[in-house]
């Protein structure tokens, strides 16, 4: 498949597996690489040399192009920038900050660069600062959401329309029938997380997996909705985050409940904060890697020939 994401990315598919913070290492993203995806290592919560290794790493286990999530706002975004280029990737995705601040030195080390937007005016500005591509995720994706909430089917077509560079579509995209829809939309491609949080190869406890594999629709919550809002499964301490945000806890002190939760390794039910998408409640199996794309682009294939017929 050919398209202006494929392009950018080099991949054989416009499905990119989005960076998912110390979970989206260089193991999974190499897999996603080589099954035709595009895998993302995430950069955020890791310091150069860790960095540097895991880019490495995925080097070491695919041949295939693969990039670098940065969340520019993190104090150590310019020297993942500076890591991305000397390691030779040509993509990045950035998060989570105003890419202007960034896209001139973007831009000099010839990296290409998706930036992820939760809102039209967002897309637009991004547009603006020169950036090859947007990521529009709606807010039933898992990890941290837009403040305004907007689901993925009224972001797509509206950021479509206001936007000349591609847009890829995340949140809520779990099978063939999503791929096609995003498409139907007008995306050129799409970013799933929680679809690849239920995979063999993903390095998560299988407590974690288990958990988005029993998630039914109504599975997931936003926390800290006043603060810095994550869609996570919903459990004890996704509650606990939720009446601390109520009671008027500061981002500060939320954003240090939240990290030393998700530091304590993704534990059992009530034990960490465990991001997923509402999509969790239409995975009902851990499959490979390879196997979640193939049968992406199969039944995708297969939603299109229908739609044709009854059209
Ligand atoms: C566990 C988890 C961690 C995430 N961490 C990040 C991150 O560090 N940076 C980022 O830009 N997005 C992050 N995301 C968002 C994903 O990259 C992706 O956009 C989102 O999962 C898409 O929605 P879906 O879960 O419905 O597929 C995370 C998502 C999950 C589930």
């Amino acid at each position: 498949m050919k398209n202006r994401i494929t392009e950018i990315l080099g991949s054989e598919y416009p499905i990119i597996q989005g960076a998912m913070r110390r979970i989206s290492l260089g193991e999974l993203a190499a897999a996603v690489s080589r099954a035709g995806g595009f895998g993302i290592i995430g950069a955020s919560g890791m310091e150069g040399n860790a960095l540097r290794a895991e880019i490495r790493k995925a080097r070491s286990l695919t041949g295939k192009p693969f990039g670098l999530n940065i969340p520019i706002y993190r104090p150590n975004a310019l020297e993942a920038l500076e890591i991305a280029a000397e390691e030779g990737l040509k993509t990045i995705t950035t998060s989570a900050g105003d890419p202007g601040k960034i896209i001139r030195r973007v831009k000099e080390a010839g990296l290409s660069i998706l930036h992820v937007v939760a809102t039209v005016d967002m897309a637009r500005k991004a547009e603006a600062a020169g950036v090859d591509g947007v990521i529009a995720v709606g807010a039933e994706g898992g990890g941290h959401v837009g403040r305004d909430e907007i689901s993925t089917l009224v972001l797509i077509p509206q950021g479509v329309d206001a936007v000349r560079i591609p847009v890829v579509a995340a949140g809520g995209i779990g099978d063939g029938r999503g791929l096609a829809a995003a498409f139907a939309l007008g995306a050129e491609g799409v970013q799933m997380g929680t679809r690849f949080l239920a995979t063999q190869e993903s390095p998560v406890p299988s407590v974690y997996k288990q958990a988005i594999l029993t998630a039914k629709d109504d599975g997931t919550m936003i926390a800290a909705r006043k603060g810095y809002p994550i869609r996570v499964l919903k459990n004890r301490a996704a509650l606990a985050v939720r009446e601390m945000d109520e009671k008027g806890a500061s981002q500060a002190e939320i954003n240090a409940f939240v990290d030393s939760l998700s530091d304590k390794g993704k534990g059992g039910e009530g034990e960490g904060l465990m991001s997923a998408g509402q999509v969790a409640g239409l995975i009902r199996d851990i499959k490979t890697v390879e196997e979640v794309i193939r049968s992406l682009v199969a039944e995708a294939k297969a939603v299109a020939q229908r739609l044709e017929k009854q059209f």
